[in-house]
């Protein structure tokens, strides 16, 4: 069957409020815990509209289709799949399917694991509430990055960051956006430029319309724009966020952000990642480990339905690329920043 492409007003949601703590959400559970809605990020800015997921197999295809994208926003919603799935009674291949949606983001396969314990062991109510637990965490973890992020920045800066690392690709509030939020509140921020991100326009899309929804300054870059505003020192900081830390601090993030880490060395201008603790993969001792995610040909060919490269020509498209640790000046986390970022650092905020 699939998920609804309904469209619902935040005010129409049948839930008590966003636990994102904002106007919007990217994933809410109902009330009743039979439904989970997610914000339509393909709409976006044009349309401010919810689907409605009824089952864990909506959910897993929402993941896989975009509706919902950002580590830990992908989480969130897989938790909540979770608990659809226990109210169904068929966890076992819900689990799998919801798991596997998406391969890059760890958040997803730790928010299923973690979920999926509580429901094998519990009841629905067990469910539910350990999914808006985590939830709420996530945004709780948000606000932390942010506060520990915006006192790393110096004054009046001009931040860069790519993709959408927001409130819209996490529970709340966001990791790079929480920090240039936090900020942006203490008067700390100039100004935010946001790569536009080809070819899913999550800078142009997304981080400009919360942005802007909260009245923060922002400028829009096409991708290949940065080292010319490196190169004339308007860049004061990169702030990112990240789908997968390894061990050995090595990060996966939407393609183009090693291009960024390499320029924001050479021009000598601080280069953080946010991420909540859910993001670092112990696991997986370095980058080279990572799965990158391999997209469509025909979502680079074409924009927005209209194909611009010629018949016959093909695209390379990985979704993520691997920064490594040795460009990288902290990572910021609920636990705190990491600024050895290595295996010794990452394994001291550990528990
Ligand atoms: O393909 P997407 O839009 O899911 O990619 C998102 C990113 O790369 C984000 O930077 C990352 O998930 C961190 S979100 C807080």
């Amino acid at each position: 069957m699939g998920y609804r492409a309904r469209v619902l007003t935040v005010d129409t949601l049948p839930i008590a409020r966003p636990l994102s703590g904002a106007r919007y959400s990217a994933a809410e559970l109902s009330s009743d815990g039979d439904a989970v809605y997610l914000l339509d990020q393909r709409r976006l800015p044009g349309e401010e509209a919810y689907v409605v997921a009824r089952t864990a197999s909506d959910v897993a295809q929402a993941i896989r289709d975009m509706v919902v994208r950002g580590a830990p926003a992908i989480g969130v919603a897989a938790a909540y799949g979770v608990a659809l799935a226990r109210r169904a009674g068929e966890l076992d291949a819900a689990l799998d399917e919801l798991a596997s949606a998406r391969p890059t983001a760890v958040n997803l396969r730790w928010a299923v694991e973690r979920i999926g314990a509580v429901a094998r062991a519990g009841s629905v109510e067990d469910t539910c509430h350990a999914a808006r637990a985590l939830h709420r965490d996530d945004v709780a973890a948000c606000r932390a990055i942010g506060a520990i992020g915006a006192d790393l920045l110096p004054a009046r800066t001009t931040v860069l960051t790519h993709c959408n690392a927001g409130a819209l690709a996490t529970g709340g509030f966001g990791t790079a956006l929480g920090v240039v939020r936090a900020a942006w509140a203490s008067g700390k921020l100039s100004l935010v430029l946001a790569d536009e991100t080809r070819p899913y326009l999550q800078g142009a899309r997304l981080t400009a319309w919360e942005l802007r929804e909260d009245g923060v300054p922002v400028e829009l870059l096409t991708d290949g724009m940065a080292g010319h505003f490196f190169a004339r020192g308007e860049i004061g900081a990169v702030v990112v966020g990240a789908d997968r830390i390894a061990a050995n601090g090595d990060v996966a993030n939407k393609i183009g952000t090693y291009g960024l880490a390499v320029l924001a060395r050479a021009h000598d201008v601080p280069f953080y990642v946010a991420a909540p603790w859910s993001t670092v993969d112990l696991a997986t001792p370095s980058g080279r480990e990572i799965v990158i995610e391999e997209r469509a040909s025909d979502e680079v060919t074409t924009i927005a339905g209209v194909r611009v490269a010629p018949q016959g020509v093909s695209a390379r498209h990985p979704g993520f690329d691997v920064t490594p640790a040795r460009l990288v000046t902290a990572i910021i986390t609920e636990r705190g920043a990491i600024a050895r970022v290595d295996a010794a650092g990452l394994s001291a905020l550990a528990r």
